[in-house]
């Protein structure tokens, strides 16, 4: 059944949109905003909020509930081995070449819950460089992070998880990597040993190391053409010669000002490789 919608209208977004820039700093004005306002329209209504100016003295009068929105507005929806086809890629266009660094970094901008972390863990696991790899996972959304952290999930998402492992060429069975509790599967704690959760925010923090492989997958689409370009400069400062990009399926460095910088690894994953 349709959901109701509450109309928004660009002047009260748009203020809205600076009113929680000049409070909390945080700047939503490059993301895209046909989905930003369906988001807010929907928080409106699940909350029984009649209007934006409604929200908007909400927010301004208590920063839980503007993390509350912060939660919701977000899109974290995420899953271990989310399209499998990537995974069986990196395992084979990429995975060879770290193998031939003494020590690896990765950045996950943008890592949610933290299943794509934990995913790229058992992927570095099985290839023998886990031990020598360090990943920097990073979210906008400090609830989210915490729950990446804490590495425990739904027992019931386990099944579908177990299939994409198999698609994505996991050599063993994603069972060996958590052990279960009542219904929820805690992940191995050797997986996680290597990872620093952080707060970062791809809109306005800068660049904070250099990095073999920076993993941002399915972050992109929600941001405008001119914000992606920022983020994508970003990642370029981020990384050396022969490092490379992983970005979603739907994102793409075609027609981007650092296309030229970039080899193709692969197409249809969406992997590059910086060449200059
Ligand atoms: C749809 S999830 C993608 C999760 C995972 N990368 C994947 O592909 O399954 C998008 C994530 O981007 C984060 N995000 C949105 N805006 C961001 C920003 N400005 N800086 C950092 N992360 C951001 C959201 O909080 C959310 O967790």
């Amino acid at each position: 059944m349709e959901m109701g919608f509450i109309e928004i209208g660009d002047e009260e977004y748009q203020d809205l949109l600076m009113a929680i820039l000049q409070q909390y700093s945080y700047d939503f004005s490059g993301y895209s905003k046909a989905s930003m306002k369906r988001r807010i329209s929907r928080f409106l209504i699940n909350k029984n909020l009649g209007t934006l100016r409604e929200l908007k003295l909400r927010i301004l009068a208590d920063a839980d509930y503007f993390d509350f929105f912060l939660e919701e507005v977000t899109v974290n929806v995420t899953e271990m081995f989310r399209d499998p086809s990537f995974y069986l890629s990196l395992r084979k266009n990429v995975v060879p070449y770290l193998k031939t660094y003494p020590f690896v970094r990765i950045w996950d901008a943008g890592c949610s819950t933290g299943e794509e972390a934990y995913s790229l863990a058992m992927l570095f696991k099985e290839e023998a460089i886990l031990a020598r790899s360090r990943f920097y996972a990073t979210d906008i959304n400090g609830k989210v992070l915490q729950t990446a952290k804490e590495g425990i999930y739904p027992i019931s998402c386990m099944k579908e998880y177990s299939r994409n492992y198999i698609k994505a060429g996991g050599l063993y069975s994603l069972s060996d990597y958590y052990h279960a509790r009542y219904n929820r599967a805690i992940m191995d704690s050797e997986l996680s040993k290597n990872f620093l959760f952080s707060v970062h925010n791809l809109v306005h923090d800068g660049s904070f190391n250099e990095f073999n492989l920076i993993v941002c997958r399915n972050v992109l689409i929600y941001f405008q053409k001119e914000l992606q370009e920022k983020v994508l400069e970003l990642f370029m400062d981020s990384l050396p010669v022969f490092g490379f990009l992983a970005l979603g399926n739907k994102e793409s460095l075609r027609f981007s000002k650092i296309e030229k910088y970039f080899q193709v690894i692969d197409h249809k994953e969406k992997i590059y490789r910086r060449i200059n």
